[in-house]
C-alpha cells in the first residue's frame, strides 16, 4: 500500500502524519485491482468459521485491504464485528419504511474507536513505539488505553478538565493511562497533540492514516451482514470526522474491488452548536472553526481535522451534512432505547438528522437506511439518567413507592394492561 498526501497525492514516508510538502493528511491507497472480488469473498465467507485470533477480528479478517502488520505485532480484541439491529421504533420516528443500526457501541470498549486503534496500537508496536498518546472527548483515550495496555506501552491521554463523561475517564483510568487534563476543549488537546514529534510517540488520533484503515473496515463488515446488498443511505454523526473519512473510503475501496456496484450516500450530522462541517458543506466555502458547544460531549468540536477528507467523501458519494439541536439529540438517543438498544448521546445525531432529512424528502420513506451508534448506552449514564428525571417527553422516570400495598398495585396495573409491541 502506498502512503500518500490526501491532498496534494505526494507519496509520504510510513510513519509521518503530515505531508512533508504540504501539511495535510496523509491516506493509504489500496492497489484494488490486485484484487478478484470472487475470491475475496470466498476467502471472508471461510474465515468467518475460523478460529484463528485475526479472523474472529472484524478488523483483520480484511487484513489484505489494510496496510500490512506483522502477525507477532497484532493486538487484538476482537473489535469490529458488529450487529446490524432492525430499528423498528427508530423508523417509524424518524418517517423510513427501512432503517437499521450498526451499533459501533458494541466493541471491546464500547465505542467504534476500537477499529482503527487495534490498527494504529499493532502498527505503534510493531515499529517498537513505548508511549502512545490521544487527545479525547473520552472514547479514544478509552480504547488508546485498553489496546496501549494489551501491547505494553505507556499510555498518554489529554482530555479537556471539564465537559466530558465522568464514565469514559473513569474506563480510560481502569486500562492504566496517564490522564492529562487540560484548561481547555478539545480542539487544544489535539492542538497540543499535533506538535508532537510522531517518531517519538505514537499519536493515534485519527490524524494517523493507521486508524482510518481500521475504521473503513466497518463498511465492509455492514456490507458483508448485508449480502453485499448496498444501503441507499448512511447516517452519521460527525465531530473530528475520522469517522466519515474511513466509512466513505471503505465504501469506495469497496466499490473498485468490485464487491459492490454502486456507492451508499453519506449524511453527516452535526450538533448545531459544533457544526463549522455543515456548514462549509452548506455555503461551498472553506471550513471555518467555531468555539463548541453541545451536550453531546463526545462530538463537541469546533475545528475538525479531517474535514476535507470527509467533505471529499460526501461529495463522491452524492450525500449531505446539517445540524440538529441538542434536543433533537436528546429525543432521538431516549427513541432508540425504546428498541431495546440505546447508545450515547453523540450517536443519536444520527436518528435526528435522519428525522429531519426524511422529513424534508430528501430521503424518502421508502429508502433502504443504516443509521450508524458510535458508541454505547453506558458511555454516558449521568447524561440517561438526568434526561429520565427531567419531565422530557421520553422520560421515564424512577417510581418512588411507599409501602407494600402500593408495590403490589403497581404491579397488579400492569398484569392486564396491553403490553408494547415486540421488535
Ligand atoms: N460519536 C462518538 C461516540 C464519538 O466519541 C465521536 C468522536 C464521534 C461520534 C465523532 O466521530 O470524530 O470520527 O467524526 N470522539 C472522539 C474522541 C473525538 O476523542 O473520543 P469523528
Amino acid at each position: 500500500m502506498i502512503l500518500r498526501c490526501s491532498a496534494c497525492a505526494r507519496v509520504a514516508a510510513d510513519g509521518t502524519l503530515l505531508c512533508a510538502a504540504c501539511g495535510d493528511l496523509l491516506a493509504f491507497e489500496l492497489d484494488t485491482a490486485a484484487f478478484d472480488p470472487a475470491r475475496v469473498r470466498a476467502l471472508l465467507a471461510q474465515r468467518r468459521v475460523s478460529n484463528d485470533h485475526r479472523d474472529r477480528s472484524g478488523v483483520w479478517r480484511f487484513r489484505e485491504l489494510l496496510p500490512p502488520v506483522p502477525e507477532a505485532a497484532i493486538v487484538t480484541l476482537r473489535e469490529g464485528d458488529l450487529p446490524l439491529y432492525a430499528a423498528r421504533t427508530g423508523a417509524a420516528y424518524a418517517g423510513v419504511d427501512r432503517l437499521s443500526y450498526l451499533h459501533q457501541g458494541m466493541n471491546p470498549t464500547a465505542s467504534f474507536k476500537d477499529c482503527g486503534m487495534t490498527v494504529a496500537v499493532s502498527n505503534a508496536h510493531a515499529r517498537g513505539a513505548r508511549v502512545a498518546v490521544c487527545a479525547s472527548t473520552g472514547n479514544t483515550s478509552a480504547s488508546m488505553a485498553a489496546y496501549a495496555a494489551r501491547a505494553g506501552m505507556h499510555a498518554v491521554v489529554l482530555v479537556p478538565a471539564t465537559g466530558i463523561s465522568e464514565s469514559k475517564v473513569a474506563q480510560t483510568l481502569d486500562y492504566g493511562a496517564t490522564v492529562l487534563a487540560i484548561d481547555g476543549d478539545f480542539d487544544a488537546a489535539l492542538a497540543a497533540v499535533r506538535t508532537l514529534d510522531p517518531t517519538r510517540v505514537a499519536v493515534v488520533n485519527s490524524i494517523n492514516p493507521y486508524r482510518i484503515e481500521g475504521q473503513k473496515t466497518a463498511a465492509f463488515v455492514l456490507l458483508e451482514a448485508r449480502d453485499w446488498r448496498v444501503p441507499d443511505w448512511i447516517v452519521l454523526p460527525g465531530g473530528n470526522l475520522g469517522n466519515t473519512s474511513a466509512l466513505g473510503k471503505g465504501f469506495r475501496e469497496a466499490l473498485a474491488l468490485g464487491l459492490i456496484d454502486r456507492l451508499p450516500r453519506l449524511a453527516v450530522v452535526q450538533a448545531a452548536g459544533a457544526a463549522p462541517f455543515a456548514r462549509a458543506f452548506a455555503s461551498g466555502r472553506e471550513l471555518e472553526p467555531v468555539v463548541a458547544k453541545t451536550t453531546a460531549t463526545a462530538i463537541k468540536i469546533g475545528a475538525p481535522a479531517s474535514w476535507k477528507k470527509a467533505l471529499h467523501e460526501v461529495r463522491v458519494s452524492n450525500g449531505t451534512a446539517l445540524a440538529v439541536d441538542d434536543d433533537a439529540i436528546a429525543d432521538a438517543r431516549a427513541v432508540i432505547g425504546r428498541d431495546g438498544i440505546g447508545c450515547e448521546p453523540a450517536s443519536a445525531a444520527s436518528l435526528a438528522g435522519l428525522r429531519v432529512l426524511a422529513a424534508s424528502g430528501a430521503i424518502p420513506r421508502d429508502a433502504d437506511v443504516v443509521a450508524v451508534l458510535t458508541g454505547h448506552v453506558l458511555k454516558d449514564p449521568q447524561y440517561v439518567a438526568q434526561y429520565h428525571a427531567s419531565g422530557a417527553a421520553r422520560a421515564n422516570p424512577i417510581v418512588r413507592v411507599r409501602d407494600d400495598a402500593e408495590l403490589m398495585a403497581r404491579i397488579d396495573a400492569f398484569v392486564d394492561s396491553p403490553v408494547p409491541a415486540g421488535r
